[in-house]
């Protein structure tokens, strides 16, 4: 029997991550954070200070960078055996990441890593492309999305609950310079899968688009 999928793709700050990891807890599943594997490659990158725009180099990091996964309550990521959890979250990573995840070589030298993960006795698996590219065949299928300013809004309330500073109006203009970016490139853009359900979440709680993605599934 095939291993059932579900994917949940959207842009960042949907709320995506907190609503797969309930979802894949409730019905006994495997995770994936696609995210964060593009992420990892935007700290590899960092880290050796190479040119980004150099997309050979670019594309060798991310072939021979090792990184393992441990899905506990938290998911715990180590990049070549150092654990890199705490640096993922940052916007300077993600932005990053959404720049190397445009070229087309990353994709396809990352595609078999997160196909990997479809394992017994299921899957949630979240990102931008999971329901277009890296599964397509997917039992069911979510976009989940809600507006700039609301994803703005929670992105701040974060940053200050963990006494970090945050302006409001400069994180909304970086949730839109990223989304932009993510829909536009030419491989594998952020967009609805024809069979996806629509979420927006502007106005809904986590409880309630948890339930709603339960129902699908179920
Ligand atoms: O979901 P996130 O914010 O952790 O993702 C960071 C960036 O990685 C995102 O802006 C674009 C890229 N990404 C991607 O291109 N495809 C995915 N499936 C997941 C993330």
């Amino acid at each position: 029997m095939k291993i059932p999928v579900l994917t949940i793709d959207g842009p960042s700050g949907a709320g995506k991550g907190t609503v797969s990891r309930a979802v894949a807890k409730k019905m006994g599943w495997n995770y994936l954070d696609s995210g964060s594997i593009y992420r990892s490659l935007a700290i590899a990158v960092m880290k050796k200070k190479c040119d980004i725009t150099d997309v050979d180099t670019v594309v060798n990091i991310a072939e021979t960078m090792k990184l393992e996964f441990e899905c506990g309550d938290e998911l715990v990521v180590k990049l070549d055996g150092k654990d890199i959890t705490s640096e993922l979250p940052f916007e300077t990573i993600g932005n990053t990441a959404s720049i190397v995840a445009a070229y087309p070589k990353v994709r396809a030298v990352l595609l078999q890593k997160q196909q990997d993960f479809q394992q017994e006795p299921g899957l949630v698996a979240d990102g931008r492309d999971m329901g277009t590219i890296v599964f397509p065949n997917a039992l069911k299928k979510v976009y989940l999305t809600a507006s700039a300013e609301e994803r703005g809004k929670r992105r701040c309330n974060q940053l200050l609950e963990k006494g970090n500073d945050a302006n409001l109006a400069e994180i909304i203009k970086e949730i839109e310079v990223r989304d932009r970016r993510d829909q536009e490139r030419a491989t594998a853009p952020l967009k609805k899968s024809d069979n996806a359900l629509y979420i927006d979440s502007s106005d809904l709680s986590i409880e309630k688009v948890v339930e709603e993605v339960l129902n699908l599934v179920r």
